[in-house]
């Protein structure tokens, strides 16, 4: 990367890499200078290796749409230090990545795997699934209408109905969900004091060194649901990953756990995060929630609105395969560069008033499922859970206020809230 680029001023690059930073504002600040100031330009802050910022929305997008120019698997998919890679590298014998999914995938593997779950993930398919997980949504609704009009909405309800709906997709018990949800915490709250394996507070946003430890019992587990699938296929996602060919092969371990990986913990958290995130936005607005509840018809708005709001995957990574022009900067072939969704979803030459929850925002061109060739697969499935859970919601929440202060995870990748103390009138 040559030296002459646009550099981002020190404290706003060191945000960036910050965890803090996104449990409150801080990061949505830097992200509005960026966007301001530098919306293409590199950062390095201490310990990392440089990176370009991507902040604007229609650059994020340009980006996304090219995946043999921008690739995703060469350098490591998140943000890492140096350190970090360099530790990582050392425990894989060389690859920046822990896991081989499809996130950490190009041209030519990526469409071989991508097409073993594809069409399970399309709208066609998954509406098959309606009225069983309507049944799930009912049971969580109830559940928060026994509780004496207070709760925790995040402990009680929306950690718990995402993942009983993948789980089940998946083909895992219900009695090993808590395992999932631990285990998915300590993934992506790596750097979270009270998430994380050792629940202390990391010296680095990226710290890695329990990493191969989450994902071995990961594996453990997996490795025992791919063995029961490959012997006594069932109607589960298990059974599909467990029994796939690649190439005309049985799919090899390592992708199979994978692919359960991505799968099992991509598939709940960041649904959890926006369910939580719509119901603070409704909390914190009342006239929104008059206004969705006058007609459930507005509920699918709503959602996408709360996707926007809450963007719960921050950035992914790519590098440049070949020099590129984007926005006027020269990108130089390997260099990494980040997408910051969240900052698209931000944009103000895209949104008007971005930073006010909207639910009748139309046309609504978030961006926090991706674009191009990995975008989010289960984007139908998430999107689908969340407008039952608020159609069977808002009929019986009369109304609804925050009872305490919310707290956001401390997380760079993946974040969303910790805790929602609610109090609510039934309907
Ligand atoms: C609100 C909820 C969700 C958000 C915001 C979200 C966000 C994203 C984003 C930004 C990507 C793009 C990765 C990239 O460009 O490298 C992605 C990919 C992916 N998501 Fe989601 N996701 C959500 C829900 C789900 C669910 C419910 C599943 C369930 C299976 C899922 C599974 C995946 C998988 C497997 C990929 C990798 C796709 C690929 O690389 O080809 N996600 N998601």
């Amino acid at each position: 990367m040559a030296t002459t680029e646009p550099r981002i001023p020190q404290p706003v690059a060191e945000t960036l890499v910050d965890a803090p930073s996104y449990a409150d504002e801080r990061i949505h600040d830097a992200y509005r200078w960026l966007r301001a100031n530098e919306p293409l330009g590199v950062a390095q802050p201490e310990g990392y290796d440089p990176f370009w910022v991507v902040t604007r929305h229609a650059d994020i997008l340009e980006i996304s749409r090219q995946n043999d120019l921008f690739h995703s698997g060469d350098k490591a998919t998140t943000i890492v230090s140096a350190e970090g890679d360099a530790r990582i590298r050392k425990m894989t014998g060389g690859s920046p990545h822990l896991v081989r999914s499809l996130v950490q995938m190009d041209a030519p593997d990526h469409p071989k795997y991508r097409v073993l779950t594809q069409a399970w993930f399309l709208p066609q398919n998954i509406r098959k699934l309606e009225e069983r997980i309507r049944e799930i949504a009912r049971a969580s609704v109830d559940k928060m209408m026994a509780t004496d009009g207070q709760c925790d909405f995040v402990k009680e309800i929306a950690l718990h109905y995402p993942l009983h709906v993948i789980m089940e997709i998946m083909g895992v018990p219900e009695g090993d969900e808590p395992r999932m949800l631990m285990l998915t915490q300590e993934l992506f709250g790596a750097a979270d004091p009270e998430l994380n394996r050792q629940r202390e507070r990391q010296q680095n946003a990226d710290d890695v060194a329990a990493l191969p430890g989450v994902l071995a019992d990961f594996y453990q587990y997996f490795g025992k649901l791919s063995a029961a699938r490959r012997e006594n296929p069932q109607g589960d996602l298990a059974s599909v990953i467990a029994n796939s060919q690649i190439d005309g092969r049985p799919i090899s371990e390592f992708e199979a756990m994978s692919y359960y990986v991505i799968v099992a913990t991509a598939g709940h958290d960041t649904t959890s995060s926006t369910t939580a995130g719509a119901m603070r936005a409704l909390a914190e607005n009342p006239d929104q929630l008059a206004w969705v509840k006058e007609d459930l018809s507005r509920v699918p708005g709503l959602i996408e609105e709360a996707i926007r709001w809450t963007t719960p995957v921050k950035t992914f990574m790519r590098s440049a395969t070949a020099d590129a022009e984007i926005a006027g900067r020269a990108i130089a072939k390997d260099d990494w560069l980040m997408l910051c969704y969240a900052s698209g979803n931000r944009d103000e030459s895209v949104f008007d008033e971005p930073f006010r929850f909207r639910a009748d925002r139309t046309p609504n061109k978030q961006l926090a499922f991706g674009y191009g060739a990995h975008v989010c697969l289960g984007q139908h499935l998430a999107r689908m859970e969340m407008r039952i859970l608020y159609e069977e919601l808002l009929p019986r929440l009369k109304a609804v206020e925050l009872n305490g202060e919310p707290r956001m995870s401390q997380a760079v990748f993946v974040n969303g809230l910790k805790t929602l103390p609610i109090a609510f009138e039934a309907a």
